[in-house]
């Protein structure tokens, strides 16, 4: 059978508060809607259509090769946004997926669960239901008195005694296509002035067909977000997923709640996360590391047997056996071969520091290439840019730069050069050379030890 979905995302979300649309708000590194797309081509194997309204420049701009795009404008409900995307799916499904874009943490499985009960129903749809104690502002779901659903409810028109009921509807809907496009019209419009798609229940029942239901076995998926306190809820809930798949295979964490790990991330075997960490992005830390407390790593490789304490990374890269911190601040193109050492308050952009180098304490390094077993005295910093634009700076391995100096780039020292504490180098210092003062000059021949 062929099957496609439809995502609804045109609302504003007025419960947000917000300016920015309710489906663009971020849960664990992407947006809400990411999470909904996803899960919904993995179960179907085929691009969602989603239908957008406010904000839909955006949306689109962010999801351009993930799903293809309905506009609904204006927005006048959930039935009203299936019904964009007719023109498009029909005669290309035996079968419509509906799923809403604030429904983030549902599973693969669910959906596929739901399919597969609708490829066999002769009925016209199967719904997904929840029961939880917190209604949410879901509508509710009533049954008659052998079971079978009769209607949905949406809570605004509740009675008292429908707003009791605690099987609430996750919206997520399979419907027999052409039974879906032609029962669209025949919804009626709601006292606020919206089409609703779950009238669609009571549309069935009326025609004398049976809805299948099937209830989630995990409620937790059906956290839908109106609030941004629901977005608090889901996002704690998604990265206990994480966290746990995480420590089942071997990594240790502190304290799991203060731990945030995005979805593509990956840590290796015996590494331990200390609290208030947070892994960023698409970065890969290796085995047997030490990371945090209080660290934050975007987008960065770390090799195996590294510590890592209250520092920030960006784009850096990272070999093996490599001590960082506390305080030290990796910019972009940051790549440290490993026995490398950056201490308290070390800043290094777009550079190179060669195995074994050591940059101790308050240095910047920009736009350098360094060799291997230097070391970097305090405050040593390299003077990159002129005002105009940043020029490199060379040092070559064995150097020594001694405390306090001033590295006016371009320039480059020679291996096994010094210098003296508190030099400002304005020129090029030749291998074994010793140079102090402003500007340095070369005072004395260093000989070279094995
Ligand atoms: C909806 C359901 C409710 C269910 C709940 C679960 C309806 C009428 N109600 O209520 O039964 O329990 O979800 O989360 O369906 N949207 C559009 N176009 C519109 C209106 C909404 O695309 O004109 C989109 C929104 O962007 C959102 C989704 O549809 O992603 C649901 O809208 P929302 O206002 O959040 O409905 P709920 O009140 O949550
Ligand atoms: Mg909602």
């Amino acid at each position: 059978m062929r099957i496609k979905t439809v995502i609804l995302a045109a609302g504003q979300g007025t419960r947000m508060r917000s300016s920015q649309a309710k489906v663009m708000h971020p849960l664990v590194g992407h947006p809400m809607l990411y999470y909904v797309i996803k899960a919904a081509q993995q179960a179907t194997g085929t691009k969602p259509t989603v239908v957008v309204g406010q904000d839909a420049q955006s949306i689109q701009q962010a999801f351009f090769e993930q799903a293809s795009f309905v506009i609904q404008e204006p927005q006048l409900g959930t039935a009203h946004a299936v019904q964009q995307a007719e023109s498009i799916l029909q005669n290309q499904a035996d079968l419509i997926l509906v799923t809403y874009g604030d429904m983030p943490l549902l599973s693969v499985e669910t959906l596929e669960h739901i399919i597969e009960i609708q490829k066999s129903n002769t009925g016209p749809m199967t719904m997904l239901t929840l029961i939880a104690d917190d209604p949410r502002g879901f509508g509710r779901v009533v049954r008659d008195p052998s079971g079978q659903v009769k209607a949905i409810i949406e809570e605004a028109q509740a009675t008292h005694q429908e707003l009791t009921i605690r099987e609430l509807n996750a919206s997520v809907y399979c419907f027999n296509a052409s039974w879906l496009w032609q029962s669209l019209h025949k919804i009626p419009i709601s006292p606020k002035g919206e089409y609703y798609l779950t009238d669609l229940a009571a549309i069935a029942v009326s025609e004398g067909v049976a809805v299948q239901s099937y209830i989630l076995e995990n409620s937790e998926e059906g956290i839908g977000i109106n609030t941004r306190l629901h977005l608090a809820e889901a996002a704690a809930i998604l990265r206990r997923r994480i966290n746990n798949q995480w420590m089942l295979s071997g990594v240790t964490m502190i304290d799991p709640l203060t731990t945030y790990i995005d979805p593509e991330t990956k840590i290796g075997q015996d590494s331990v996360i200390w609290p208030n960490t947070h892994l960023m992005g698409r970065t890969e830390i290796g085995a047997d590391c030490t990371i945090g407390p209080n660290s934050i790593i975007q987008d960065s490789r770390v090799g195996d047997c590294c510590t890592i304490i209250s520092s920030i990374l960006e784009e850096a890269t990272v070999e093996a056996d490599v001590q960082i911190g506390p305080f030290a601040h990796l910019r972009q193109g940051t790549h440290l071969a490993s026995g490398v050492h950056v201490g308290n308050f070390g800043e290094v952009k777009n550079s190179y520091l060669g195995p074994g180098t050591k940059l101790g304490h308050f240095s910047y390094i920009g736009d350098a290439q360094i060799g291997a077993d230097v070391n970097i005295g305090a405050g040593t910093i390299t003077c990159n840019f002129d005002g105009e634009k940043k020029n490199p700076t060379e040092i070559e391995s064995h150097a020594f730069i001694g405390s306090d100096t001033m590295l006016i780039a371009p320039v480059k020292i020679g291996e096994g050069a010094r210098t003296g504490a508190g030099s400002v180098v304005t020129r090029n210092i030749p291998p074994y050379t010793l140079a102090v003062g402003i500007p340095a000059r070369a005072i004395r021949k260093l000989i070279k030890r094995d």
